[in-house]
């Protein structure tokens, strides 16, 4: 008995079996070298709600090849809130019977056959924001049922989360995807309430820096007990976030709007801006059944390349006058990416004369410097080389549309082969 007291006091001494605290380690740390480019992708929530079921999702896969937008670099279908049913007698998640009869391996089978890549959507508290399961208390079992499924996405919510922390429990879940050892890109979707850009880098791939968009150019919609926002709305709350984004860790502005009712020039403005701010090009309409218009908006490689360019650096305002603001992006091999955003309801001429003065970017250690290198000049949705910085540009932005050039010093400031995307997955 002695020897067992002495063996009890040295072995707690020594601090080890029995010191409280963190004797557990999990690892809580994203898979890297996934989303290396912004993520490219569909998602249900915006054009269905809740109104999602396998044949649409079948469907969606399908339209996603035939359209070309597959190989425009568009790989994930991520299904959003609502395919849940109940957990089983040992609290396994089972799929809605009614909507997804043949159940998520199946579909995610279907998917994976089209070269394309399976995303769902759970929620950080007891239910998710539409009511259904969520995965609180229950994460290393979901995790391990995506698994088994072959998910490759995660859109985790943060509806019902009473006295949660969102760093803990976004690294929980994370804890989780990675035992269950099965790749996955998380979407961390806590709406910007805990600055999850201060310490979601190490933890996901991509976080919502605000709540939800709304479908319309310039506007905030009260729903009563919470706001959605509109596209320009959106892009003001992404002041200040710039530098925390790069290759693998993305602020999520939101998914995309695109098809879903603007007119196409507002459209355009805002798949611009989002491929200006490197947002994840997730699109949120009827692919199926998209006018002409909306499908060269979402496809334009030039536009895409802008998004995906491999130094990964967020864009940024560079001024404001008369409501035209000029935005700059730099780009790999020393190319720039130059918006002009008109925000008001009138057409508006812009003048920037390159050579004036060196634009240098702290963040991204790049200089445009037009006085010293000569950029040729290509206008990204006219698809023309439009001249040299040798001499300014005038134009006239139409009301609520962009210009949006890219300035490099090849054979053309684009180059065919930069139109292969390469998501990074
Ligand atoms: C929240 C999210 C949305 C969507 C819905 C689903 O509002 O921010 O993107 O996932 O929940 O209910």
């Amino acid at each position: 008995m002695k020897k067992l007291i002495l063996l009890l006091a040295s072995l707690m001494a020594s601090g080890s079996a029995f010191s409280q605290g963190n004797n557990y380690k999990q690892n809580y740390q994203k898979y890297e070298g996934l989303a290396l480019t912004p993520p490219m992708g569909w998602n249900s929530w915006n054009k269905f709600a809740c109104n999602v079921d396998e044949n649409l999702i079948k469907q969606v896969a399908d339209a996603l090849v035939s359209s070309g937008m597959k190989d425009a670099g568009y790989t994930y279908i991520n299904i959003d809130d609502c395919w849940h049913g109940e957990r089983d007698a040992q609290g396994f998640i089972q799929p809605d019977a009614k909507r997804f009869p043949s159940g998520m391996k199946a579909l995610a089978d279907y998917v994976h056959a089209k070269g394309l890549k399976f995303g769902v959507y759970s929620d950080a508290g007891s239910q998710t924001c539409g009511g259904r399961p969520g995965s609180r208390g229950y994460e290393f079992q979901d995790a391990l049922t995506y698994a088994s499924w072959g998910v490759d996405y995660l859109k985790y919510d943060w509806c019902n989360t009473e006295g949660l922390k969102a760093e803990g429990a976004y690294k929980t879940i994370t804890a989780a995807l990675r035992r269950a050892g099965r790749p996955v890109v998380l979407s961390i979707c806590e709406w910007g309430n805990d600055k999850p850009w201060t310490w979601g880098q190490s933890v996901g791939h991509l976080w919502r820096t605000t709540g939800d968009i709304y479908n319309c150019f310039d506007c905030v919609k009260d729903h009563g007990s919470w706001k959605s926002f509109g596209v320009m709305a959106i892009l003001d709350k992404q002041e200040g976030l710039r530098q925390y984004a790069g290759p693998g860790h993305w602020n999520d502005p939101d998914m995309l709007e695109v098809g879903n009712g603007m007119p196409a020039n507002e459209d355009r403005a805002h798949f611009t801006m989002w491929a200006m701010i490197a947002a994840p090009l997730i699109l949120g309409n009827d692919v199926r059944k998209m006018s002409p218009q909306t499908k060269d908006i979402l496809t334009n490689p030039e536009a895409i390349a802008v998004n995906q360019d491999r130094l990964g650096v967020q864009g940024f305002r560079h001024a404001v006058k008369d409501s035209v603001e000029t935005w700059l992006k730099p780009l790999a091999d020393g190319k720039w990416a130059v918006t002009f955003l008109n925000r008001s309801k009138r057409p508006q001429p812009v003048a920037f004369d390159w050579k004036a003065k060196p634009i240098v970017d702290e963040l991204s250690k790049t200089e445009l410097n037009a006085a010293k290198t000569t950029y040729k000049v290509r206008n990204v949705w006219t698809r023309k080389d439009v001249g040299t910085t040798k001499k300014a540009f005038a134009g006239t932005v139409p009301a609520h549309d962009v210009i949006l050039l890219v300035l490099g010093t090849g054979e053309s400031a684009y180059s065919k082969k930069e139109s292969r995307v390469s998501s990074g997955q």
